[in-house]
């Protein structure tokens, strides 16, 4: 089921015209889609049954607190790397017994923080870090829930920059200091381990290197417990990829499933998952409009009221995301580059793409936006950050406005004299 169609010859999310939404809000903004967030919680649950899994949505993907208050109303947690997405995550009114906390650097207070929210699990990636967290849950007088994010040694993911499962990345640690540090933990009044984790990239196709990584997780499971040590929780991670344009389907979330099923099967312990770009990609678009054309001799430049400082990815990782009208016309495809208007060439969405000729003024959406879209927005330039709308049915609401260049100014000021 497809929320993003063309209804009377114009681009619908769900209910609503993206024209409705561009007419009142303006451009660019994000549009995102409550029925597909929704879904995608749905199908990943459905996918695990009747084995239960913690579906704690990677905060990073899309961090709008409607967005996660949709997904925590259909039983979502939170993946969290920072204070920050924790806060996002209790105020959207996800409980702390459903947020993780994961990432290489949490700082002491940090730490402190997620043991104040009683959050569920955090994610320990180093000696040092563990060695931070004893001492700040002794100075609390909790035991802080542990897991050990291992590093498998397999790299796997979409682009070099979002792979973080290789022997040279800098997340997690290896096989061998999981088992020492886990004894550790085990040792330490203040510290609980509960399981293990791992993460090993960012839009995989593949599910061979998760398969990899979830059997060393196995490996360990049954090492640890051989040694009278308890484990009672694994973490996944996330990764699973999405459908950008015309590739073969990444792997459907069954065949995941069922993959970390087998792999892990009799193992007796509670699942958790940390997808984000699986539920937020598809379910998102960034609209935006044709500033003007730019004839060369060889080719045409499609100017965009979006740029770089809207959507990053595609300068960032080379990422494709397809551009659709928002009103389709008939007239015979023809070779665009689709830029805009930040002052590097860096902030080019593609390269002699084939379009349906547009006018100035026309609407475009850039699809499978709504993961790492928003988030990484920024101001650069001296732009507006970029709004966000929620639509559900035939209701949108702004979920974040615009913030103007006033309002940025108003947070700077001159040196006294
Ligand atoms: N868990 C951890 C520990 C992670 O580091 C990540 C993503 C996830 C879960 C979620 O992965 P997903 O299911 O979304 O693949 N900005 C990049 C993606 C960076 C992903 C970083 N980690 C992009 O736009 O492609």
């Amino acid at each position: 089921m497809n929320h993003f169609e063309y209804k009377d010859g114009a681009l619908h999310c769900e209910g609503v015209a993206l024209e409705a939404i561009a007419a009142a809000v303006g451009t660019p903004v994000y549009v995102y889609s409550t029925a597909t967030l929704e879904r995608h919680v749905q199908v990943m649950r459905e996918a695990f049954a009747p084995t239960p899994v913690l579906i704690a949505f990677a905060v990073k993907a899309n961090a709008n607190i409607a967005v996660l208050a949709t997904l925590a109303a259909q039983g979502a947690g939170a993946d969290t790397v920072s204070a920050g997405e924790i806060m996002r995550a209790l105020n959207a009114g996800v409980p702390p017994s459903r947020i993780i906390f994961s990432g290489v650097g949490k700082t002491d207070e940090e730490l402190d923080y997620a043991l104040a929210q009683g959050i569920h699990q955090i994610n320990v990636e180093s000696a040092h870090e563990l060695t931070r967290l004893g001492e700040i849950a002794a100075r609390r007088n909790v035991e802080a829930p542990v897991a050990i994010r291992v590093n498998p040694a397999i790299g796997a993911g979409g682009h070099q920059k979002i792979s973080t499962g290789g022997a040279d990345a800098k997340f997690g640690v290896s096989a061998a200091d999981a088992l020492a540090l886990y004894a550790a933990a085990q040792a330490h009044p203040h510290l609980d381990p509960k399981g293990l984790a791992v993460h090993i990239g960012s839009q995989i196709r593949d599910l061979e290197p998760l398969r990899a990584a979830f059997q060393t997780l196995r490996t360990l499971t049954e090492t640890l417990r051989a040694q009278g040590l308890p484990l009672t929780r694994l973490d996944l991670g996330g990764g699973l990829g999405v459908p950008y344009f015309n590739e073969p389907d990444p792997p459907a979330p069954a065949a995941y499933a069922a993959m970390a099923k087998e792999t892990l099967g009799g193992l007796n312990v509670d699942l958790a998952i940390e997808p984000g770009r699986l539920i937020a990609a598809n379910a998102g678009v960034l609209l935006t409009r044709v500033i003007r054309i730019q004839a060369r001799a060889d080719r045409r430049i499609l100017v965009l009221d979006a740029g770089m400082s809207d959507l990053l990815r595609p300068a960032m990782y080379d990422a494709f995301h397809d551009l659709r009208p928002v009103r389709p016309s008939s007239q015979p495809p023809a070779p665009f580059d689709l830029v805009g208007p930040i002052c590097e060439t860096g902030d080019t969405f593609a390269r002699a793409r084939l379009l349906a000729p547009p006018q100035p003024g026309d609407l475009c959406a850039f699809m499978t936006a709504g993961a790492y879209g928003a988030v990484m927005a920024s101001t650069y330039n001296a732009r507006p950050l970029v709004p966000e709308t929620l639509v559900r049915g035939d209701r949108y609401w702004v979920v974040r406005r615009r913030l103007s260049v006033a309002e940025q100014i108003a947070l700077e000021s001159l040196p006294t004299p």
